[in-house]
């Protein structure tokens, strides 16, 4: 299958684009930055808000997984994160649409929820928190994620192209995700990290997902026969923490709901509306071991 990847030299796009080369697809790259992607392809640079750029590279394209965003709202300005994000998603929307593509894969987030990013302590209201949960965000990485989630249904109710948004945790190669847990199982005692701020394990309940996994689960929706717009949360379905996940959200979500069951270290996010529908489960989990030793 021709298939778009945007953000490819990204951490995801770029695992994706790989991932998809390997499988035999022929993979149009795009970005605003150059980079290697995967051995012989070359990546088409440009910016994504630019409409008559989005137009230029979608020549026989079947499929978009669109990727390429400011990926959290601390790297840039409020302002720089909500207007690349939404218009360039918004462009790459349009010009799938109007080129006749079937399909676009796109990267929403969990903290589109707006627990992981907001700057008040923010719980969810029950756990585990499925699609049907309010988004209660307060800052604009989220805020850009609903819009492109509601873009997306627009131009599927105009022309009929689906789209299939994707709620993704954490999601890096096992190395940074142990980093990650370690940080925050010790972060009493040690020093403040700009990349790590304490609390932010907890704020974004623990979830992660494995590259190659988000990469997989990618190409499974490009390659199905799904029709209309719809979102989907994807996370392993374990945590990064060795805590009980029930003990964890007593420690440090304590008014949210507990519904169900949430056995062991369940994750507290729901995935179960895309397993359902796509039949994919997340494969590359944590070694709980290793977690205990962190
Ligand atoms: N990695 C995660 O933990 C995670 C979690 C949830 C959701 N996401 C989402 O997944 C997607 C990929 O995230 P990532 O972690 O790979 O981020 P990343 O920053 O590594 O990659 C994003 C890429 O998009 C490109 N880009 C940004 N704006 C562009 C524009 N206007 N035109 C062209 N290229 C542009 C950047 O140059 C970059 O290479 C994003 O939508 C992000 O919000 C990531």
């Amino acid at each position: 299958m021709k298939i778009l990847v945007t953000g490819a030299t990204g951490l995801l796009g770029n695992a994706t684009a790989e991932y998809l080369v390997s499988k035999g697809h022929e993979v149009v790259a795009v970005d605003r930055v150059d980079g290697v992607v995967a051995p012989n392809l070359t990546v088409i640079v440009g910016d994504l808000t630019n409409l008559d750029f989005c137009d230029s590279v979608m020549s026989g394209i079947e499929a978009v997984i669109h990727l390429a965003a400011i990926p959290n709202p601390t790297d840039k300005r409020q302002h720089e994160v909500f207007s690349n994000n939404v218009v360039s998603s918004f462009a790459v929307f349009s010009a799938a649409a109007h080129a006749g593509v079937r399909i676009v894969a796109y990267a929403s987030s969990l903290s589109a929820y707006g627990f992981a990013y907001s700057e008040s302590w923010t719980s969810p209201k029950y756990v585990p928190v499925d699609e049907e949960h309010p988004l209660v965000y307060e800052e604009s990485y989220a805020l850009s994620k609903e819009v492109n989630e509601l873009s997306a249904r627009m131009w599927f109710s105009r022309t009929g192209i689906s789209f299939v948004g994707m709620r993704f945790p954490w999601t890096n190669l096992p190395d940074k995700t142990y980093e990650l847990a370690s940080r925050a199982k010790n972060e009493d005692t040690l020093p403040p990290h700009p990349r790590f701020p304490k609390g932010i394990a907890a704020k974004a309940l623990w979830c992660y997902l494995d590259l190659r996994d988000a990469a997989a689960a990618l190409e499974v929706i490009v390659m199905s026969d799904f029709k209309g717009s719809d979102t989907f949360n994807l996370a392993a379905p374990d945590t990064m923490s060795d805590e009980p996940t029930v003990e964890l959200m007593k420690k440090f979500h304590p008014k949210s709901e507990i519904r169900g069951e949430l056995p062991g270290n369940a994750a507290p996010y729901s995935s179960e509306r895309f397993i359902k529908r796509f039949g994919y489960t997340p494969k590359y989990l944590l070694d709980r071991e290793e977690l205990k030793k962190l």
